[in-house]
Parts: structure tokens; sequence; C-alpha cells
């Protein structure tokens, strides 16, 4: 397993499982497997999956079968109706026992919008638009400070952060972010972003590396990157599947990759990229696949255009 630096100091695995819409009923199996059977050593997870209870009795059964705890690097998200300074802790807290954890590695604001509280998860307008709230995300971001402050989390970052977004935080963040967590794989690299992130020094994960094909909504017959012929040439070429492939581009652009799986061939096959390497010719054919298309757009439940 290779490992990612942080500004923390602390090493993040280049590769973990992530949990959205990972069933109740299957997701403490997963995440068991690829601690227990397959070398995971990340797990990715946010209270809005609504499946953290389940993780967290996986991982009482890995830790107390011995596995360390901090051997482990365990990512949460903040939701977006607990922005206010005041709901911030009491949200860690909940994802925390719920996870049955003393402290997370990574906690990330999961968008950079703040929702309404006490209406859902997503509060929507009659016209369908997201109910937002008059909370700044300065706010936000100091109240995920004061958290690494009091020993709950190691570290803090951000998910769906743009690079005006990034520009404005960094104006007042006494802690740069650790982390963005963004939508990347070869039909959405946003290579500047990444650039943008990693000059200062930001890590970067890779979220739906292979096109988050559970996601149907925004499939189309030809944007199904296991589909993909190029994709396809290289897996037959290195001797590998398209999964891996997508996987192995992504680690090394020194992203992070978090593919999600409930299925155990797949979670074992997904973190198998470590045995071989793409060389920068096949690095840049998969490159030039880009079409700057989302397979996970807010502006489709939401009726935000937060990436316009
Ligand atoms: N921060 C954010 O806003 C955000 C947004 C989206 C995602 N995420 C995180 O990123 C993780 C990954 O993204 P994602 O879930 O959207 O999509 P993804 O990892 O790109 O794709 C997951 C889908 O691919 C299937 N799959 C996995 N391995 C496969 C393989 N080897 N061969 C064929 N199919 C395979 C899975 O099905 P099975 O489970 O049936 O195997 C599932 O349907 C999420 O689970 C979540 O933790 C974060």
């Amino acid at each position: 397993m290779d490992y990612l630096d942080l500004n923390t100091g602390a090493r993040m695995p280049l590769i973990g499982l992530g949990t959205w819409k990972s069933e109740t009923d299957k997701v403490g199996a997963a995440v068991a497997c690829a601690l227990t059977d397959c070398g995971y050593r990340q797990i990715d997870c946010a209270y809005i999956y609504h499946n953290e209870a389940e993780i967290g009795r996986a991982f009482d059964q890995v830790f107390s079968a011995g596995l360390k705890r901090q051997d482990v690097f365990v990512t949460s998200k903040l939701w977006l109706n607990s922005f206010t300074a005041e709901d911030v802790l009491p949200a860690c807290q909940k994802t925390l026992s719920d996870l049955r954890l003393d402290y997370l590695d990574l906690y990330l604001m999961h968008w950079g919008v703040a929702i309404a509280k006490g209406q859902g998860d997503e509060p929507l307008y009659e016209n369908g638009r997201l109910v937002t709230a008059k909370i700044p995300l300065r706010e936000t971001w100091t109240a995920m400070e004061a958290l690494v402050k009091q020993g709950l989390v190691k570290a803090i970052g951000v998910a769906n952060f743009t690079g005006p977004m990034l520009v404005d935080l960094l104006t007042y963040a006494r802690l740069v972010p650790a982390m963005n967590q963004i939508e990347l794989h070869p039909y959405n690299h946003q290579q500047k972003l990444v650039e943008f992130c990693q000059s200062e020094n930001i890590a970067v994960t890779a979220y739906s590396p292979l096109g988050s094909p559970g996601n149907t909504s925004r499939h189309q017959d030809n944007l199904n990157l296991f589909n993909d012929p190029v994709i396809n040439q290289l897996a037959q070429k290195y001797g590998k599947d398209p999964a891996q492939i997508l996987l192995r581009w992504g680690i090394q652009r020194r992203t992070v990759v978090i593919p999600k799986s409930v299925h155990p061939d797949r979670i074992k096959s997904n973190i198998q990229v470590f045995d071989f390497s793409l060389n920068q010719e096949d690095m840049d054919l998969i490159a030039a696949l880009d079409k700057r298309h989302r397979f996970v757009d807010p502006d489709e439940w939401w009726h935000i255009p937060y990436f316009d």
C-alpha cells in the first residue's frame, strides 16, 4: 500500500473503500471484508450515507479482532444542515458515536453550501430549489478548526470545493484544509483544480473514480467508463480489468481513490493496483478522454448551478 502525506504530517492510504449507496445490510460485511481480507486501510464515510451505525458495528468487530485503530484511516463528512457554529460539534459527535470511534482521521465539509436546519436532509422549495441557509462558510470552517483542537478529528478538509471557493477559504483559514475531495475520473479529470490544490498543499481525493456506474441518473450509453475502448484496450495490454486501469491512473496522479463496492471480489480486485504502472504515453491517452462530464451534479437535485 502506498500513502500520501497530508499537510498535517499524517499519512493517508492511496486507496480507500467508498460507502455511498452501500446498503445498510451490506455495508458492514463490505467494510469488514476490505479491512480484514483485502488489505484496505482507509474507509470513506459520511453522515448523509445513513449507514455509519452499520459501519461502526463492523469497526467494532475488526478492532476487537486485533486490527489497530491507528492503522486505519477513517474519513467522514459534515452534512450541510449542521453548518452553524453550534451544530458542528454535535454533528461530529453523532458520527463518532455511530462509527464507535474516539476520533476521525479526516472530517470534511461535504459541500460548500449551508442548508436550513430541522427540515430534513435536503429541503426543497416547491420549485425544486434547495432551501439554503444564511450561514457563511467561514463560520463552519472555524468550528471545524475547533474540532482539531478538541482532539475529535486529526485533520479537516472540504469536498466539492471549486478554485474560487478555496481561494476565499484560504484568506481566513488558520488551518489549511488537508484535503479537497472532488469528482475525478478520466471523463472529468479537472487537471487545473488538482494542480491548484496540490500547489497549495491541499491533497486531493478522487471520488467516483470508476465513473459511479451505480448512479444511473447521469449515465448515457456512451458515458460508461467500463465500456470505453481506450480503457478496455489498456486493460488487455496490462492484463488488468478496466476498474484497475481507472484506479491506477488515479493513484499515479497522486490522488487518493475511494472506489465503492459491496462485492468481495470487486473490493479485492480494486486494491490490486500496486503491482503494475501505466507508462506516460498511456497516462496521456487516458487524460485525453476528458469530457468534463460529471456523474454527480447537484444542479440535478438542488437546482443550484453549483459548478456552472
Ligand atoms: N464528497 C462527495 O460529495 C462524494 C460524492 C460521491 C462519492 N463520494 C465517495 O466516493 C465513493 C466512490 O464514488 P461512487 O460510489 O460514486 O462511485 P465509484 O466508486 O466510481 O463506483 C461505484 C460503483 O461501481 C461498482 N463497482 C465497483 N467496483 C467495480 C468493479 N471492479 N467492476 C465493476 N463495477 C464495480 C459498484 O457496484 P457494487 O457495489 O455493486 O460492486 C458501484 O455501483 C463513494 O462511495 C463515496 O464514499 C463522495
